[in-house]
């Protein structure tokens, strides 16, 4: 599968225009690649109960693994913020757990053509893991 960074930032792009954030009014959108080259996007969605909020990452990451799909080789984060939003702590969490080996691509809506890589394991090292 061929990674191609700026199809998955457009596609990150798209989905942050589906955001349901009355509150922040910061939308973000987040696309993870499959290895067999799926792309399942996702926006943040809030609550009036602030706290139960969820991430763009986290919507993106729970549909797709709860479509079955797996091997996660990518994933895409954009939102209006200089130099692209970097994912918060839980969903670093969630994508250690869940898509480890992933590339992480964040950028600014304002300027899809400026990206940031990262990868999972720089972004949260020393992850919590319980050993089965
Ligand atoms: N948000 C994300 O979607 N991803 C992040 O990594 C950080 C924050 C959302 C949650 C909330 O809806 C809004 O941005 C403001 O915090």
């Amino acid at each position: 599968m061929k990674l191609n960074p700026q199809k998955l930032i457009r596609a990150a792009a798209k989905a942050r225009l589906n955001s349901v954030s009355p509150y922040s009014k910061f939308k973000v959108g987040a696309a993870l690649l499959t290895k067999a080259g799926e792309i399942i996007s996702g926006a943040n969605v809030e609550s009036a109960s602030y706290g139960l909020t969820c991430c763009a990452e986290r919507i993106a990451l729970f549909k797709a693994l709860t479509d079955g799909k797996k091997n996660f080789i990518a994933t895409a984060v954009v939102a209006r913020c200089d130099g692209g939003p970097m994912p918060c702590g839980a969903c670093r969490q969630l994508l250690r757990e869940y898509a480890p080996d992933a590339q992480v691509f964040v950028a600014d809506s304002d300027d899809l053509k400026s990206v940031k890589a990262f990868t999972v394991r720089d972004l949260l090292p020393s992850a919590f893991v319980i050993v089965p």
